[in-house]
């Protein structure tokens, strides 16, 4: 996998992938230039185009997750967006849910919200240092009111796999639903919604898909019925003053973003033609060599879990003595290397990992990451610590 624009060595995937392949590029632009139009208002042929496009993304993303009918996926803007949609239109006063302490901000500040708003209890399981959790846990945190398990499929921090398919499993014994938080697996790890038991699946466009940013969306099992989150014109049943509820519109009220559903269709369309299984590979095999070039280096703690295990390709660390926001703008300003640095938006699971008080760094591959672009990172960590004098 290659691409010949890299005008920096871009080790940020799991924020936003980047480059993207280069169909998807394309596929905006002639959106852009000759299709959008407004999808599901109008009937002339532009704007029916323009549906078209949306169709093509909602059928990729269901061959991609075994999703039977497209109409159960709504697209939104982001992952955040697809999970507030779940989380807001799901829970009811008085409903307990159960999460994990891996969940990210876009999971803790929605349920925090329904919890003063309309009277949630929210339990959150603890996960060991590495990120893992286990089942017995969740298995004695559920009560009589459990309604919902949230569950991030993988670590944004860690890069931690969490066990969904036995989770499912567990909650279906007692008729509880689950919601997945894919950020960080969609494109990345196998996901099948009907084999893995997901009532509700939040994905991003703009990571392990390769779509553009503003991307993403919600699937949505048949059976289930969730409050909109967003009301307003959708392009059918106009006299209705009640959100109409057929889907996709029940779900999807304003207009689409039609050149961005572009890109993610062809974004989808490579995955599914490179294969999510070799996708996998290449990243685990580039994090397994970044793990053993970084282990070595003195005063270099590794998070997440140990070499050889199965992990997305996410690996975090901390330098004893060096800031980590420093060492990132070291690695920016002097490497040309991009890593993300921080709380990444899940303090809990930081608290978990032991890094509460100081943050980490984060480096994440891609698609079109290589062995240089790891071997530059390690050499450049090599010589910063060489020069703090870990
Ligand atoms: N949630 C994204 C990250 O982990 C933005 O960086």
């Amino acid at each position: 996998m290659t691409n010949e624009k890299k005008p920096v060595i871009y080790l940020d995937h799991a924020a936003t992938s980047w480059p993207k392949p280069p169909e998807v590029t394309e596929a905006v632009m002639q959106a852009m230039l000759h299709d959008s139009a407004n999808p599901g208002r109008g009937s002339h042929a532009m704007a029916v185009r323009a549906s078209r496009i949306l169709f093509e993304a909602r059928k990729q993303l269901s061959k991609l997750f075994n999703i039977k009918n497209p109409n159960d996926i709504a697209f939104a803007s982001n992952t955040t967006m697809a999970l507030n949609m779940a989380l807001k239109g799901f829970l009811k006063p008085g409903d307990h849910v159960i999460a994990t302490s891996v969940e990210h901000n876009s999971v803790r500040r929605p349920l925090y919200f329904l919890e003063q708003k309309i009277g949630i209890e929210v339990t959150y399981i603890d996960a060991d240092v590495q990120g893992h959790i286990k089942l017995n846990d969740l298995s004695a945190a559920i009560k009589p009111n459990t309604r919902l398990v949230v569950v991030n499929h993988s670590s944004n921090l860690l890069g931690t796999i969490l066990p969904v398919a036995d989770i499912a499993e567990l909650t279906a014994k007692h008729g509880i639903k689950l919601l997945v938080d894919a950020a960080q697996s969609a494109g990345i790890l196998p996901i099948d919604v009907k084999a893995m038991g997901i009532h509700m699946l939040a994905f991003p466009g703009h990571k392990g898909l390769l779509g553009p940013q503003g991307t993403g969306g919600l699937y949505i099992a048949p059976e289930l019925e969730l409050e909109p989150l967003l009301h307003g014109g959708t392009g059918s049943q106009s006299e209705a003053l009640e959100q109409p509820l057929v889907r996709p519109d029940r779900y999807e009220a304003g207009t689409q973003n039609t050149p961005g559903l572009a890109g993610l269709a062809k974004g989808v369309a490579y995955v599914l033609k490179e294969t999510v299984a070799s996708i996998y590979e290449h990243e685990w095999l580039l994090s397994q060599r970044m793990l053993e070039g970084l282990q070595p280096i003195p005063g270099l703690q590794l998070l997440g879990p140990a070499i050889g295990e199965a992990r997305t390709g996410i690996v975090s660390f901390t330098i004893e003595s060096i800031d980590p926001s420093e060492l990132a703008f070291i690695l920016d300003q002097h490497y040309g290397i991009a890593v993300r640095s921080g709380y990444h938006c899940t303090p809990l699971a930081h608290t978990s990992a032991g890094t509460a008080a100081t943050g980490a760094v984060r480096a994440s591959v891609g698609i079109y990451s290589t062995k240089a672009d790891v071997d530059a990172l390690v050499n450049a960590i090599e010589e910063i610590a060489r020069q703090y004098k870990v």
